[in-house]
């Protein structure tokens, strides 16, 4: 089979390196891809965003399946196009990534269908969103409706917060994703980040991971796109995992499929493991970034055909098989990340790793043939072992080995599961 894997980031460098080594593939292109992802597939310089010049690259190449990683081509409806020629597709139509690209959709979804999830409100003005949060009071959360890479929610502590957000999100801190804002009760809790793959009826639940948003150690300072996670998630038991299923995931499924648009591809529910059970924060309709460098870590046996039987409505005859190790990573970014930071800097060297670690590249390129550092986060190290602290222990060992000196990881990734 050959396959165009689409995205540039550590998520789409684990998926490729995972991809790359099914006995069933012939030729993976990736588009546009990084230095990391190039040692494993055939880069392609593909504009994604033109969805004719896609379809005409797998149409000339003989490309039968596609992956698409980061959510934004598919809120574009790159997925709707690529199913329109006949090519199958791993990824949701643009309407059903709604679940991610808007907030207040996935929230009537949950009040429809039962879903546990914070009581919330739609606004499209000011004045009555913030009527709204003066009755109901802090601590309280504000989101901006639309995608906002991950920075459009705020989780005020206080009253005074609450309305800044309010006012920031209708003042147009966040473009258009802003100009319909939700205001959620604040759940209390552990979170968790939990994988799906569907195939518009069937699900088939992946690992469980944890992630850290916070960039400074002891979890401080502004919410990033994650610094590190591990997998399994200890708060995601197997009771609580049969909770999830049976009263978050598939009864979003079903509702789904009720409102004519199937869900196809991986449903990524972060989670709030609440003194009630599990509740839903939020849906991203593609897999976690760095969760899905530890997921691909702990899977064994092959990918592809998990990924295929989705996009082919056959998922009921697959089954993923993870490893009983931990699997943990730990985020390398540019100083001054999540804030600005310098681009371009030389990333001097990187260690061999050996099988059972491995540094996926997140945010880099190649200029006159030196690796040099071109994102926020950059670099992924990655580990297996038979405990937290065991995996922990060989990601930072083979952390200190990168000669990087613009880059900075916190020290602490998988602080909560060491600690229980
Ligand atoms: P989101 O972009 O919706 O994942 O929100 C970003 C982060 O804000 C989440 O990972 C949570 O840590 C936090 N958050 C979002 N919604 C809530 C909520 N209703 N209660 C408490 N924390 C929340
Ligand atoms: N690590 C969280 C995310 O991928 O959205």
């Amino acid at each position: 089979m050959k396959v165009l894997l689409i995205g540039s980031g550590g998520r789409e460098h684990a998926l490729a390196w995972k991809l790359a080594q099914s006995p069933l593939l012939t030729t993976l292109y990736a588009a546009p891809g990084n230095p990391g992802i190039g040692e494993c597939t055939t880069l392609v310089a593909l504009d994604t965003d033109d969805h004719a010049a896609v379809v005409s690259f797998c149409r000339d190449n003989g490309v039968t399946f596609v992956v698409v990683g980061p959510e934004a081509p598919l809120v574009a409806g790159i997925a709707d196009a690529l199913r329109a020629a006949d090519i199958a597709v791993f990824g949701p139509s643009a309407a059903a990534a709604q679940l991610e690209g808007s907030k207040g959709f996935t929230k009537d979804l949950c009040a429809e269908f039962n879903i546990p999830t914070g009581a919330y409100q739609r606004f499209t003005d000011a004045a009555a969103a913030r009527a709204y949060v003066q009755e109901q009071g802090a601590p309280i959360v504000i989101k901006a409706d639309g995608l906002a890479a991950g920075k459009g929610v705020t989780v005020a502590m206080t009253l005074d917060e609450a309305l800044v957000a309010v006012d920031d999100c209708f003042d147009g801190a966040f473009g258009a994703a802003g100009a319909e804002v939700v205001v959620e009760a604040f759940l209390d809790g552990e979170e968790a980040s939990f994988f799906c793959l569907c195939d518009g009826v069937n699900a088939l639940a992946l690992a469980s991971a944890q992630d850290h948003k916070r960039v400074g150690d002891g979890d401080t300072g502004p919410n990033t796109g994650g610094m590190g996670a591990y997998s399994p998630a200890p708060v995601m038991t197997d009771a609580m995992t049969q909770r999830t299923m049976d009263e978050i995931i598939l009864p979003t499924i079903s509702g789904m499929a009720q409102r004519g648009h199937p869900f196809v591809g991986v449903l990524f529910a972060g989670l709030m493991i609440t003194a009630r059970g599990p509740e839903l924060i939020e849906y991203n309709t593609r897999f976690g970034d760095p969760e899905t460098q530890v997921l691909m870590m702990r899977l064994n046996g092959d990918l592809l055909p998990l990924l295929y039987a989705a996009a082919t409505g056959t998922l009921d005859s697959v089954k993923a098989n993870w490893s009983d190790d931990v699997a943990l990573t730990v985020v390398m970014a540019s100083k001054g990340y999540p804030a600005t930071f310098d681009r371009n800097t030389a990333i001097a060297h990187l260690p061999d790793t050996g099988t059972d670690a491995k540094i996926f590249h997140a945010g880099t390129a190649l200029k006159d043939g030196t690796l040099v550092a071109t994102g926020g986060r950059v670099l992924n190290v990655t580990a297996r072992g038979a405990t937290v602290s065991e995996a922990k222990d060989k990601a930072y060992a083979l952390l200190d080995q990168v000669k990087w000196e613009n880059g900075f990881a916190r020290r602490d990734i998988g602080w909560r599961a060491i600690n229980r």
